[in-house]
This record gives C-alpha cells, structure tokens and sequence, in this order.
C-alpha cells in the first residue's frame, strides 16, 4: 500500500512569534512538491500567529505537547480545544525530551493522545529507545512497552488516526543517525506490533516517521527506506534552507 510521505519540523523551544512567522513563510513560499505533507510546529505561543501565515498554503501546522484535560484549574497548561481553535490539526506527543526533563510517563502520554483525539488534533506519538537500551538489546522490548502503555484501551478506530514517530534518543540532536538498516528494523516491528495489537490493515496504513538528526544530506538515504513514511526533523527544521532540503530529498 502507497503511503503518503509526511516531512515534520519540530521547533521546540527556538523563535520567537515574529522569528516562527518569518520561518513559516520561507518554508511556503520555498515549498515546490504537493506529492508529501509537509508540517511544522512551533511553540504554542507562535501557533496562531504561524496559523494566520500559512492559510491556504498546504503546509500543516502542529503542536508540541496538549494537556489532558479540555478545561479547569491547571495553570499553565493548554488543551485541545485551545489548539485547535489556534489553528493546529497536529500534535506530538510523548517527545524524548517530555519522557526525560519533564516526568512523562506512559500513562501520561495515553491520556495525551486521547485528549488530541477528542479534540479532533491528529496525535504524533514518539517511542524509542536510548543508547543504553540499544547497547543491552533491549530495543523490541522498550518499544513494544511505550506502544502498549501510549495504546492501552485504544480501539483499532482511534488507533487508526495517529502517526507514529520513532525516534531513537540516543540520535536526537547528537548528529548520529540510526543507519537505514536500524530505521527500517524498527520501522517494521512496530508496524507488526500494530498489526498484531489492532489489525493488518491498520498496520499497513500507519504512517510512521524517523526521526534523530535528519538533515538534507541524509535525508535520502534513510527516506529511501519503504518502511519510513518521513521525517521528523528538530535542528534541521529552523532555517527553511535545511528544511526544504529534506523535502526536496524524500
Ligand atoms: P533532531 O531532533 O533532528 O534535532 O535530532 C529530532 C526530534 O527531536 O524530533
């Protein structure tokens, strides 16, 4: 089954709204190929702003994180509601550097996603394993937990409307990269996890990104892979020189 490319820039915590604004509309304005989705996801504060710049461009928008709950008492905090209303129809969830500086746990993360999902956001759900994991083989095993503790009570329905990225920490930010070989071995375990958890079918559909260092000189390589479905690019992603690259290279 033909999947559609998806090629995902997470910001993270870089740009202001005017730096984001200005990112958003090299990235349209560069953007030559309709044959992929392409994404970016700036900081909440700049999602309206990035919103308003991108209208009717095909460029989607995302955002990094949701809270669980639509409303209440949570200072601080954003919910769906909120970012859909600010234009977002993405949005990652269970990042590395979440699960790492900021306590998310599996529990956490499935709550995450069911909040995107009511919302009506697509949710962008991010595994892998660390070096340490890698080195004690334990890769399968830290994976297949994160997909069942992000999945726990999910019906092959909800399932079905989330993109999952996999992104090996130890290569997030680091420059390495996870070798074709590596990418697509993980690519296609958790694609059999999804076809065993909810069906073959839905296996088959699910967009699954790679992402940890992507830059546009490795961008082929590893995109070339039948088992990646795109990218999900951090520092590559904040000029639009790099990131039209990537593109222009899937
Ligand atoms: P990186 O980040 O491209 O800077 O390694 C990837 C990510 O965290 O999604």
């Amino acid at each position: 089954m033909a999947r559609r490319l998806m090629i995902a820039g997470n910001w993270k915590m870089h740009k202001t709204v005017a730096e984001s604004v200005e990112l958003a509309r090299g990235v349209k304005q560069g953007l030559k190929r309709s044959d992929l989705d392409v994404l970016v996801a700036p900081t909440f504060c700049a999602l309206e702003a990035v919103a308003r710049e991108l209208a009717g461009s095909p460029v989607l928008l995302g955002a990094q994180n949701i809270f669980w709950e639509d409303q209440g008492a949570y200072t601080g905090e954003i919910s769906g509601p909120m970012l859909k209303a600010a234009g977002a129809s993405h949005v990652i969830v269970g990042h590395s550097e979440r699960r790492q500086y900021f306590g998310e746990t599996e529990k956490t993360v499935n709550l995450r996603l069911q909040a995107a999902l009511r919302a009506g956001l697509t949710p962008i759900l991010c595994v892998g394993e660390t070096q340490a994991q890698r080195e004690a083989d334990a890769t399968q095993g830290v994976l297949e937990s994160q997909l069942a503790g992000a999945l726990a009570g999910f019906t092959p329905e909800q399932a079905e409307r989330l993109i999952v990225a996999y992104e090996p920490v130890w290569a997030i930010g680091t420059g390495l990269t996870a070798s074709r070989e590596q990418a697509a071995q993980a690519h296609a375990l958790i694609r059999s996890w999804l076809a065993a958890r909810f069906n073959k079918a839905l296996a088959e559909a699910a967009i699954i990104l790679y992402g940890g260092s992507v830059k546009p000189a490795n961008a082929a390589g590893l995109l070339g892979q039948d088992e990646v479905d795109g990218a999900l690019v951090g520092g590559a992603s904040l000029t639009a020189e790099d990131f039209l690259g990537i593109i222009e290279a899937a």
